[in-house]
């Protein structure tokens, strides 16, 4: 388990690779992959990050994954494997996200990107994010660097 502060200075809480904890979570962050880039999504208010969002009623973790990547980016999933989860302890609630990573199969172009302004893809992701104010404070944090050095280690790329 590693142990850091947030951009809003709240408590982090994040581990890999222990299956057991994937149902538990209640929001989802995928890490996107399509052709050899990174896919991202612009929202609307916190800039460029990774599609994610919150857990759906009757849904499963994966499940909602799955929707917000088409949702927010007009991307289908052709393979998703959960990598780990993270807690935010925020001012009045405990975040629970399970961090996950995505290969997508083709992007559509759609009519609404719900409160993004739909796809960014990127070949790299620029080097200092946490001073870039384009990107979402959820990439702001080292759940980012850490997810990519497990991704680039499970995948090589
Ligand atoms: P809505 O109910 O959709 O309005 O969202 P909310 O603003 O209540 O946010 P949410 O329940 O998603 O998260 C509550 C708080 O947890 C946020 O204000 C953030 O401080 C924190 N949080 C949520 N997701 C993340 C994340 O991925 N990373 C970090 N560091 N903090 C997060």
């Amino acid at each position: 388990m590693k142990t850091f502060y947030d951009f809003y200075n709240n408590k982090v809480q994040l581990s890999f690779s222990n299956p057991q904890l994937e149902e538990k979570a209640k929001h989802v962050w995928v890490i996107c992959r399509y052709e050899d880039q990174w896919l991202l999504t612009k929202h609307s208010d916190r800039g460029l990050e990774f599609p994610g969002g919150k857990v759906e009623v009757g849904e499963k973790p994966v499940e909602a994954a799955v929707r917000e990547v088409k949702e927010e980016t007009g991307g289908t999933v052709r393979n998703i494997d959960y990598l780990g989860q993270y807690l935010v302890k925020g001012k009045k609630e405990t975040v629970t996200k399970n961090i996950y990573f995505a290969e997508i199969s083709s992007l559509e172009k759609q009519d609404t990107y719900y409160e993004t302004d739909g796809p960014v893809l990127m070949r790299e992701l620029p080097p200092n994010v946490q001073n870039n104010d384009k990107y979402s404070f959820i990439m702001k944090d080292d759940v980012l660097s850490y997810s990519m050095e497990k991704i680039k280690e499970l995948y090589q790329i």
